[in-house]
């Protein structure tokens, strides 16, 4: 009996030690890869931990910032979505902020519907459009923007100025005249590139794009790109639809081997 016992504990020490053999470095060395990789597997693990609750603190927030935004729309489509941080709103209770289907708004972003002027204004947001962060809709009247629509970040649309131009008594409190508010209209598809100012009055045609930093004052023609100070139209989309049409028959032109050519297009 205590033959086997001891031929146990042999045996047992000499698994042990091939264990320890094949895991790699022993003694001081094998303590220090320990302690490496587990220090590396807490930093992971607490890693781990920090972007799961960030996710959460994120998620939360969007569900409550969207339930404020929910609040002040008097119609909204399904499938909105809103990011975390905080959209202002600014809706006298006759004026009406009315948004479409799956349609985006990357905060922070701001919707003023003031009715002080004409109490009946009207911010409308067309489905599938996307708003970009820090971009601001105001209106006096009306301010519509059509469907599927990319509204860059910084964008401002206004349909007043928010001040008289006429200096009588002083701006300061003084409310814009209802000669100078002008419903905004912006077509369908359109894409306002960043930082654009689209002043009141101004209608914006369908599939249009607005040149990032443009100051639009006059209307833009349908399928037009338009850019500048004041913005002027520098190309119009049924343009660049034939020059792209053309440009297989061009490869097969200037390219000697043109069959294979063609078939990279
Ligand atoms: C409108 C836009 C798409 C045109 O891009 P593009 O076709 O690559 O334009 P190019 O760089 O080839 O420029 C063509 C001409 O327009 C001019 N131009 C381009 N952008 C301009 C602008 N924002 N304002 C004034 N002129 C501009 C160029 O100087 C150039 O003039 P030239 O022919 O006399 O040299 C681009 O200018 C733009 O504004 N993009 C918006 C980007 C954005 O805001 N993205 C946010 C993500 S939603």
């Amino acid at each position: 009996m205590l033959n086997k016992l001891r031929k146990w504990h042999d045996n047992l020490l000499a698994s042990n030690a091939a264990v320890h053999y094949e895991r790699g470095p022993s003694g001081p060395i094998l303590e220090e890869w320990r302690q490496r990789t587990f220090a590396g597997f807490l930093r992971h693990l607490m890693r781990l931990e920090r972007e799961e609750r960030i996710a959460l603190i994120s998620a939360m927030k969007a569900w409550y910032r969207k339930q404020i935004f929910l609040s002040q729309c008097t119609e909204v489509g399904e499938g909105l979505k809103v990011g975390p941080d905080p959209i202002r709103v600014f809706r006298s209770v006759t004026g009406k902020l009315i948004v479409g289907k799956d349609v985006i708004l990357y905060t922070p972003c701001e919707f003023v519907v003031t009715t002080h002027i004409f109490p009946e204004s009207t911010i409308e947001v067309g489905d599938r459009t996307r708003i970009g962060a820090n971009s601001s809709l105001r209106a006096a009247k009306c301010v519509k923007i059509g469907k599927g629509c990319l509204i860059a970040p910084w964008v401002r649309i206004f349909d007043y100025n928010g001040h008289p131009l006429h200096p009588g008594g002083g701006r300061i409190g003084a409310p814009t005249p209802p000669d100078e508010v002008a419903p905004v209209i912006v077509g369908d598809n359109v894409w306002i590139g960043e930082n654009a100012f689209i002043q009141r009055g101004v209608t914006i045609g369908n599939d249009s794009v607005v040149a990032a930093n443009s100051v639009v004052a006059r209307d833009v023609p349908e399928g037009t790109v338009v850019m500048g100070i004041p913005a002027r139209v520098a190309l119009r989309l049924a343009d660049l639809d034939r020059k792209t049409e053309l440009k297989p028959n061009l490869v097969q032109v200037t390219n000697s081997a043109g069959a294979d050519a063609q078939r990279l297009f």
